[in-house]
């Protein structure tokens, strides 16, 4: 069956199940291997895209579950203003190791950062919690969202 997604601006029409994950569609059908496949179960964080702006496990979101929804995804995370600030601190911080989990942690942290604009530890806690590192970048992380934060400005 035929659905028409909206992927970073574009609209692409893909012919697949209903019940196909987003991942798949993304990464088989339209080629945007940035976003990556960890456990499929919503349980590693590795998937995530933004659906409207909300950080979402791809791995587990049917294609017919989008509708008009907007999906963004790693590819296009920096023509925005907090994926920009995520990922140019990601570089001063040099957060990856391996660097397979760090588009989905970029992904949430940039959810994150464009709904918190000075958020806590506990609100950085709250947002990675579902993104796991297997190389223990996690200290990295916390710096780079605290760098991007503060590009923010002063809270008020
Ligand atoms: S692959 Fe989606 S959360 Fe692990
Ligand atoms: S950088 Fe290797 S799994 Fe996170």
């Amino acid at each position: 069956m035929a659905f028409t997604i909206n992927v970073n601006g574009t609209a692409h029409s893909v012919d697949v199940d209903g019940d196909t994950p987003l991942l798949w569609v993304l990464r088989d059908v339209l080629g945007m291997t940035g976003t990556k496949f960890g456990c499929g179960m919503a349980l590693c964080g590795a998937c995530t895209v933004h659906i409207d702006g909300t950080a979402t496990r791809s791995c587990i979101t049917s294609v017919d579950s989008i509708g008009d929804s907007k999906v963004t995804t790693i590819e296009a995370i920096g023509a925005t203003p907090a994926g920009a600030k995520i990922q140019q601190a990601w570089l001063e911080h040099e957060v990856p190791q391996c660097g397979y989990c760090q588009s989905g942690q970029i992904m949430s942290a940039s959810a994150l950062l464009a709904s918190n604009a000075h958020p806590t530890e506990a609100d950085i806690d709250d947002a990675m919690s579902g993104n796991i590192c297997r190389c223990g970048t996690y200290m990295r992380i916390r710096e780079a969202i605290k760098l991007a934060a503060q590009t923010n400005g002063k809270a008020g």
